[in-house]
């Protein structure tokens, strides 16, 4: 198969990951793989089926749901504008998520949905499935369809020049081998901070009662210590990777740096972008 540049990014929740690997792979002509969302659709399977992500009974019934489940990503790149009054701001790729067929996109990133995760991603028989289907993504098997399963990655791009995906354990057991693994961090404080802001701007469209700061850091913090000290692949900068503090960094400024690691490593390896 093709040489992919490999692009592994990892950190804790609202570091900038989802974010600046959109933007990365917009630039770098790269595939986008959300390894994140593939734990919220499992978790969102399980919950459908009435399972509990923290049921030792349940545990091996999510581990057939998630090996059994039809998981579907797209990622758009340059989505159109909405209208020519939208704002100057640019739109980022979007990544729609189905789930047996469904747009589950937005019901994948609620509330009951991330209170439910640390369950299933403590599974180690989900993580083995969801690692391997992570692994045929990365190195270009964009659509595999079982007999049981499927997962695919609709790739409208004839020839992409790497794949980047972000996560927990990307750099340290999904992709041990990445040509480049960047660890990114920020103050839970700094984090918390920019969960509340895209939580005020959900909040003006709908009209859903005032949320607590306080509340907000705390959920984070929670979050936090779960994907830190959880037994298997927990949330570890790999030795090899670049750590980069983003406290102090726009969503640009984060995404520039991140190219311009990749560019310099591309360049080292002899790989043409
Ligand atoms: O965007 P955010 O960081 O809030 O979350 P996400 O990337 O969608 O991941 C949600 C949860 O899935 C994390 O808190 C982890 O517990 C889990 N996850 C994981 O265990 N391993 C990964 N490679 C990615 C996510
Ligand atoms: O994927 P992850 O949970 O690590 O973070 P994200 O979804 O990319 O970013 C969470 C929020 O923080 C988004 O609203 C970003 O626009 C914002 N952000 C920021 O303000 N400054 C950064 N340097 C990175 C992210
Ligand atoms: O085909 P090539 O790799 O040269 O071009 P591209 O810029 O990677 O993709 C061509 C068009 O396909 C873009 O303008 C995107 O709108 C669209 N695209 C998409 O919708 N979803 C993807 N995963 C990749 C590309």
């Amino acid at each position: 198969s093709k040489n992919l540049f490999q692009l592994a990014i990892d950190g804790p929740a609202a570091s900038g990951k989802s974010s600046t690997a959109r933007i990365a792979a917009q630039r770098l002509k790269f595939e986008y793989i959300d390894s994140g969302a593939m734990y919220r659709v499992v978790t969102l399977a399980a919950l459908r089926q009435n399972l509990s992500p923290l049921s030792l009974d349940d545990a091996s019934k999510i581990t057939y749901l998630a090996a059994t489940s039809h998981i579907f990503l797209h990622t758009i790149f340059n989505p159109p504008p909405i209208s020519h009054t939208s704002s100057s701001k640019p739109s980022l790729p979007q990544t729609l998520v189905y789930l047996n067929g469904e747009d589950v996109t937005h019901e994948i990133r609620s509330q009951e949905i991330t209170k439910n995760i640390s369950g299933i991603a403590s599974n180690p028989d989900v993580r083995q499935v969801l690692v391997e289907k992570q692994r045929a993504l990365a190195n270009g098997i964009y659509d595999y369809e079982g007999e049981n399963s499927s997962f695919k990655l609709d790739t409208l791009r004839k020839s992409p020049k790497g794949i980047v995906m972000d996560g927990r354990d990307v750099g340290t057991v999904v992709l041990p081998n990445a040509d480049l693994k960047i660890f990114v961090t920020a103050s839970a404080r700094v984090r918390a901070i920019r969960r509340y802001k895209e939580l005020q701007q959900q909040q003006s469209t709908t009209k859903k009662p005032l949320i607590d700061f306080n509340k907000v850091l705390e959920d984070l913090e929670k979050r936090d210590k779960s994907d830190y000290e959880r037994k298997i692949s927990p949330l570890k900068k790999a030795d090899d990777a670049v750590l980069l503090d983003t406290s102090d960094m726009s969503v640009m400024e984060q995404a520039d740096n991140i190219i311009e690691l990749v560019l310099k490593r591309a360049k080292e390896k002899n790989f043409d972008l």
